[in-house]
């Protein structure tokens, strides 16, 4: 697996190749969670924060794949099981987006203006099925690179919060899901990705990349990959959160 290809060009995306799209329905098997399924102790503590990353546009390259489909019906439940919590945790959702139509942040020599090109300003707003909730405190935050903080407020806004944990959902896998867990694993947050709520878009051996992150980088580090079952079981147990 050539994981520089990987790291080059997933936000280009071809229709004709959509019934290689990876996601989480088990194909070509299950993941298996870094937590056993058989512990009943999970818990977010009471500071922890969902991070729902570029859930935008491109989205709609996958929908109408099987595993396109499964992603955004697990993650768009797993958001609007989280805004059902009283009280709602902190909700930050992130976007391609930049600081004007001429794009700024793109540099001719900047390698993330070859990904970022074609993000339209349509094309960067939350994709309908996900819902933000302004009411219960979410946070939208443009960002124009892999990770999902650059250039945005998303550390101080975690530092303020005294946030400890992070959930993490969103597209695409290799990019600003891999991204951002380094990133913030780095900062001494406790990482976690919920892996039905990940997808790595077809083309660039999607399906070996996408089983390497979840099952080999990212429990290398370590950082923990759960189902989405794990996910609510442990915010049913977790304190009410403090935000
Ligand atoms: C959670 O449960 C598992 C098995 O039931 C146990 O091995 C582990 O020590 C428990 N962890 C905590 C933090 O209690
Ligand atoms: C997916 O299906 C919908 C409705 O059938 C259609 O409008 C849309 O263009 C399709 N998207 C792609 C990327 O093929
Ligand atoms: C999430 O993944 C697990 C397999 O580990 C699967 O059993 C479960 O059905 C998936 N959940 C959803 C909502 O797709
Ligand atoms: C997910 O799929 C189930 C079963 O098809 C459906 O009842 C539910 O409304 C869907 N949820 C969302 C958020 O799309
Ligand atoms: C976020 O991006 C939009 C363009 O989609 C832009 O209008 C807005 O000014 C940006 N916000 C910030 C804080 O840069």
């Amino acid at each position: 697996m050539q994981l520089s290809t990987a790291f080059s060009s997933f936000l280009l995306l071809s229709s004709h190749a959509l019934s290689q799209s990876i996601g989480y329905n088990c194909n070509p098997h299950c993941i298996n969670p870094t937590i056993p399924t058989t512990n009943r102790n999970l818990t977010f503590g009471r500071h922890y924060a969902v991070l729902n990353l570029d859930l935008i546009g491109l989205v709609d390259s996958i929908a109408n794949s099987t595993a396109g489909s499964a992603f955004i019906n697990s993650t768009a439940s797993w958001i609007d099981f989280i805004h059902a919590q009283n009280p709602p945790p902190l909700s930050i959702f992130s976007r391609v987006a930049f600081s004007g139509s001429r794009k700024p942040e793109l540099g001719p020599k900047s390698p993330f203006t070859k990904v970022a090109a074609s993000v339209t300003l349509a094309e960067s707003q939350i994709y309908p099925a996900f819902k933000v909730d302004e009411q219960a405190g979410d946070v939208v935050l443009n960002k124009s690179r892999y990770y999902a903080g650059w250039g945005n407020p998303l550390e101080t806004i975690l530092r303020a919060q005294q946030i400890d944990t992070v959930i993490l959902s969103g597209l695409t896998t290799s990019g600003v899901i891999l991204n951002t867990v380094y990133t913030l694993y780095n900062l001494d947050y406790k990482v976690y990705v919920i892996a039905n709520n990940t997808i790595q878009p077809p083309g660039n051996n999607a399906p070996e990349v996408y089983n390497a992150i979840l099952e080999g980088i990212i429990p290398s580090l370590p950082a923990d990959v759960i189902t989405v079952e794990q996910a609510r079981d442990a915010v049913k147990r977790s304190g009410p959160a403090i935000y």
